[in-house]
């Protein structure tokens, strides 16, 4: 669809709002002021709303039923042309709009005019921009939503699966893997909530608010509203035209869900280094080296983690275009699509990614639970022990257990391998029943808490997700 005409147009007057311009614009400021090389993503959208805008009109007696019959027609002969790739985009005519309306006027003659009654470009791209969004933040949830339900899989498959758990990317305490793929489940139901509710705020129409002050004509702006799937119409007609409130929820829920797939595409290149091997990618998921025969790249991941700075980066560059700008519109704010449609298929693309890299990795179990038994990672459980059966304070035994992993560690075992005798020096009500809680997978299966790591409680989760995601 990214047909040419300006050569055969070349820059003259314009027909769209010449009457009081002697000459056309200089080439610099057609370049700097044209927004068709980009806008015309919005093509169906900026249809959609005249076709409804036409319909109203005609309900409303502003415009005849010959009229409105062949504005629609039109309208339509010009979606087939863009959607076939024969309509010719003219940056003269500046914007998807004016495109679209010159057009018009070539295929039906000066009925064409008459669309444009009550309602302005300032309006237009509002409403254009804000169906726009409102997909993809349809779009995004569904992507979240497969993206959730294969977390789930593979929480399920893994809800005995131990590793440790990391603060500070030391060893903490073992939990399972299970329980760690459904900590990204609650970030990205959230994530999906913060879509859905960004929707829903943003399901107003500007439509009918005009160049800012609302019209004289007898316009019905509930039907228009209606007809294009809005919950009602805006309240205010100079909000309707300043507001880009919605592509800033929108970036700034993509931006927190891209931030959410750059942590766990971290912890993907760390999992599947060799030191690590704690998971694989699949062949699909990674790519080799040109010169290193034996190396495995999680590129998918690494290029995740750096496509979240672009999302973040379009969040910050819409808040600053918008920052300071007195109401109306003004024309800074044709700089507010590219950065969010950028966000948006960046965010599809690394959803769909990630789904991909999580479905088909494979897991090494062992390696996991070698390194969840590791670094003396059930030392709370020994701490735990001392004060559930020994009655000590915590802070008591927590010294004690201190103690006794510098006697391990001097001593190059673990705690589970330190004899009886040894144990009972450090405190004398230390038992042999002890042993029962420093392996990992005791450890794990102790922490049933609501919402702690033991499969019981991982299992409550993936149930609770299964039934309230929808
Ligand atoms: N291309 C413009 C934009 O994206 C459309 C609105 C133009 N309005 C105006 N008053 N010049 O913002």
């Amino acid at each position: 669809m990214a047909k040419n005409k300006d050569s055969q147009t070349g820059a003259g007057e314009n027909s769209m709002w010449g009457g009081r311009f002697a000459s056309g614009p200089d080439a610099i400021m057609e370049e700097i002021n044209a927004s068709i090389g980009f806008d015309q993503k919005l093509y169906a959208q900026d249809i959609s709303g005249s076709r409804a805008h036409a319909q109203m009109l005609h309900d409303q007696g502003i415009l005849s039923s010959a009229d409105r019959d062949s504005i629609d027609q039109g309208l339509r002969k010009i979606l087939s042309e863009i959607e076939s790739g024969t309509f010719e985009f003219s940056r003269a005519l500046e914007d998807i709009h004016m495109n679209v309306e010159n057009r018009l006027a070539e295929l039906i003659g000066p009925a064409a005019g008459r669309l444009h009654t009550a309602r302005s470009r300032n309006d237009q791209v509002a409403l254009d921009f804000r169906m726009w969004v409102r997909d993809q933040a349809d779009a995004a949830a569904l992507a979240l939503e497969k993206f959730i339900a294969a977390l789930l899989d593979k929480a399920e498959v893994h809800a005995d699966t131990v590793m440790p758990g990391f603060t500070h990317l030391q060893t903490a305490q073992p939990v399972t893997f299970g329980h760690h793929c459904l900590a990204y489940v609650e970030m990205m139901a959230r994530d999906l909530s913060r879509f859905r509710d960004a929707r829903e705020r943003m399901n107003e129409c500007p439509l009918g608010a005009a160049a800012l002050a609302g019209t004289g004509f007898n316009i019905d702006r509930h039907a228009t509203a209606q007809a294009l799937g809005f919950r009602e119409p805006t309240r205010n007609s100079l909000d309707s035209v300043s507001d880009r409130d919605f592509a800033l929820e929108f970036l700034s829920a993509a931006s927190i869900c891209a931030t959410h797939l750059t942590r766990l595409a971290e912890e993907i290149v760390i999992w599947s280094t060799p030191q690590f091997n704690f998971i694989q990618l699949s062949d699909k998921f990674s790519t080799g080296s040109s010169i290193m025969p034996q190396k495995k790249n999680p590129d998918a991941a690494e290029l995740v983690r750096g496509k979240g700075a672009r999302v973040v980066g379009s969040l910050v560059g819409l808040l600053t275009v918008m920052k300071g700008l007195p109401l109306t519109y003004s024309k800074d704010m044709q700089e507010d699509k590219e950065g969010v449609f950028d966000a948006a298929e960046t965010l599809e693309l690394c959803l769909a990614a990630m789904t991909g890299m999580i479905s088909d990795m494979t897991v090494n179990e062992d390696s996991m639970a070698a390194a969840a038994g590791s670094g003396y990672s059930t030392a709370t459980d020994l701490a735990d022990w001392l004060v559930r059966e020994a009655g000590i304070p915590f802070r008591d035994a927590h010294h004690v257990t201190g103690r006794a992993v510098a006697l391990a560690e001097s001593k190059g075992c673990e705690l589970a391998e330190l004899p009886l005798p040894q144990l009972q020096e450090l405190h004398p009500e230390i038992t042999d029943a002890v042993y029962d809680v420093l392996t990992v997978q005791a450890s794990v299966a102790s922490r049933t808490s609501f919402g702690g790591t033991a499969p019981s409680s991982v299992r409550a989760q993936i149930a609770y997700w299964r039934d309230n995601r929808h």
